[in-house]
């Protein structure tokens, strides 16, 4: 009979070879090749082995402390394992499609290793809350890696902002010329952005740090399991509510894959203007060579292809949130296979995010500032019109009023060509009586960013101040 289940049975060929020796028994021929091929994961799920291994482990020695397996099991188990993570190390181990995931591999090596007690490390687990637990470790310790990269680039920004406290640029509404501002201050706008995205990433891993283990197949299990153990032996903050919930929940696939859409949408932003700001319109910035390439047709070509691939790359991981998303959207309770869909994307997104904040560590500190050529271009576009205005105002008229004279003036400059503080007294005084000659010290680019001197504003003063503060928090 081929339900009968011994491990010689198993072993030699009372079922049908092509079919899984994991879950063959009640079926009465072997997988279609293409089916097999079809549902396997192992190609991709390969990675989680050294989370899989630990949740055995973890599993094998609460099996062992609640009486299931004798501590010679559980021992003989855990040997097994650690071998199988050498193997796997070591690159002698063989992934075989026809056992179609990472789980069912390292299970039926362990029980080649050690023979009938490999086969006991199942009892009370399901490969639903298996894969569950395997991927928020995964998660999990890539978080950390990314947090710390991300800190690696944060602080690349805080030094190059220190250094260019002082540097004085455009800065852009609408991508016209608004009003002067210090290289510095622009940074620091960059480094806001990802220090939401850090804590994001840390809100993330709060609410992944839940062991779903001993949810088994979706309802519990019969056996007297400490799920409490197993969340603290795996570093967890305690085990998951919900049975049902556990298995089926991929809240935290999704949940990093909007803190690595965001964080792209930053990166990519950044992008966008170092890719600007390279030109020779813009000519602000000098990326050095070793992050540059050059053009097989055109010889004189620098192109800035590390900004522009993360600029790309933002796409991809765009659409891998929209994968998650749609994958469990309309699921019901609990575990489907689809879940199995959700790793591709995942996986891509931690890998190019990991990519591109390095890439990003790496440059940011090595970029080096056109000091004349964005002072030059903060000299024109009437940079200094709104302190022109705010000057007025100093001198009793209302502001509107200020706006209009300003307005003249700026027409008179376009007319004869001239910035305001290139016009003379005399010129100036033709839209109102109101200016006097210390007009020209509001006038320069020095002391409109210097004026601007208050938390969060653009004077180099308090650029230092808030790169101070930045440090601290990091
Ligand atoms: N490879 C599967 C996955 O990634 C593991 C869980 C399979 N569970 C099942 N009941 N078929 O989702």
């Amino acid at each position: 009979m081929s339900q009968n289940k011994t491990p010689e049975s198993n072993n030699n060929d009372a079922s049908p070879k092509a079919t899984n020796q994991q879950w063959g028994g009640r079926f009465s021929e072997p997988t279609d090749a293409f089916v097999a091929r079809f549902t396997a994961s192992v190609n991709f799920d390969q990675r989680l082995f050294n989370q899989d291994i630990d949740g055995s482990i973890a599993h094998a020695t609460m099996l062992a402390k609640v009486g299931v397996l004798t501590e010679g099991e559980k021992a003989q188990i855990i040997e097994g394992l650690e071998a199988v993570r050498l193997d796997i190390v070591e690159g002698r181990f063989e992934w075989s499609e026809a056992l179609e995931d990472v789980h069912m591999n390292i299970e039926a090596a362990l029980t080649q290793r050690i023979g009938i007690t490999g086969k006991k490390l199942h009892t009370g687990r399901s490969r639903n809350d298996q894969v569950a637990t395997d991927i928020r470790l995964y998660v999990r310790s890539e978080t950390d890696l990314i947090a710390a990269e991300l800190k690696r680039l944060q602080e690349g920004l805080l030094g190059l902002a220190e250094r260019e406290a002082d540097t004085i640029m455009p800065g852009f509404t609408h991508l016209q010329t608004a009003q002067p501002v210090t290289f510095g201050h622009h940074l620091l706008a960059w480094f806001e952005m990802l220090k939401r995205d850090a804590s994001r990433l840390q809100d993330c891993r709060t609410r992944l740090n839940q062991s779903p283990l001993g949810a088994a197949a979706l309802a519990g299990t019969t056996y007297p399991i400490d799920r409490a153990y197993t969340a603290q032996l795996l570093g967890f903050d305690g085990p998951t509510e919900n049975s049902l919930d556990s298995v089926s929940d991929r809240d935290f696939a999704i949940e990093f894959c909007a803190f690595a859409s965001i964080l792209m949408t930053h990166l990519s932003r950044a992008s966008e203007e170092l890719v600007l700001w390279t030109s020779a319109q813009f000519n602000f910035i000098d990326l050095p060579d070793r992050f540059c390439t050059g053009s097989s047709i055109m010889p004189q070509k620098k192109n800035p292809d590390v900004p522009e691939l993360v600029r790309g790359k933002t796409g991809r991981v765009n659409g891998h949130l929209i994968s998650l998303l749609t994958l469990m959207k309309s699921q019901p309770l609990a575990y489907n296979k689809d879940n199995q869909e959700d790793k591709e994307p995942l996986f891509d997104a931690i890998d190019t995010v990991k990519d591109c904040l390095r890439a990003f560590a790496d440059m940011i500190p090595a970029i080096t500032s056109k000091k004349d050529s964005m002072y030059e271009a903060a000299k024109r576009g009437f940079s200094t019109a709104t302190d022109l205005a705010d000057y007025l105002v100093r001198a009793g008229v209302a502001f509107r009023d200020a706006h209009e004279v300003v307005g003249l003036s700026v027409a008179y400059g376009i007319e004869c060509g001239k910035d305001l503080s290139e016009m003379s007294l005399e010129e100036l005084q033709k839209f109102s009586s109101d200016i006097k000659e210390d007009v020209f010290e509001v006038l320069t680019l020095e002391g409109s960013v210097a004026a601007r001197n208050h938390i969060g504003g653009t004077a180099p003063a308090q650029v230092r101040e808030a790169v101070q503060r930045a440090r601290a928090s990091l």
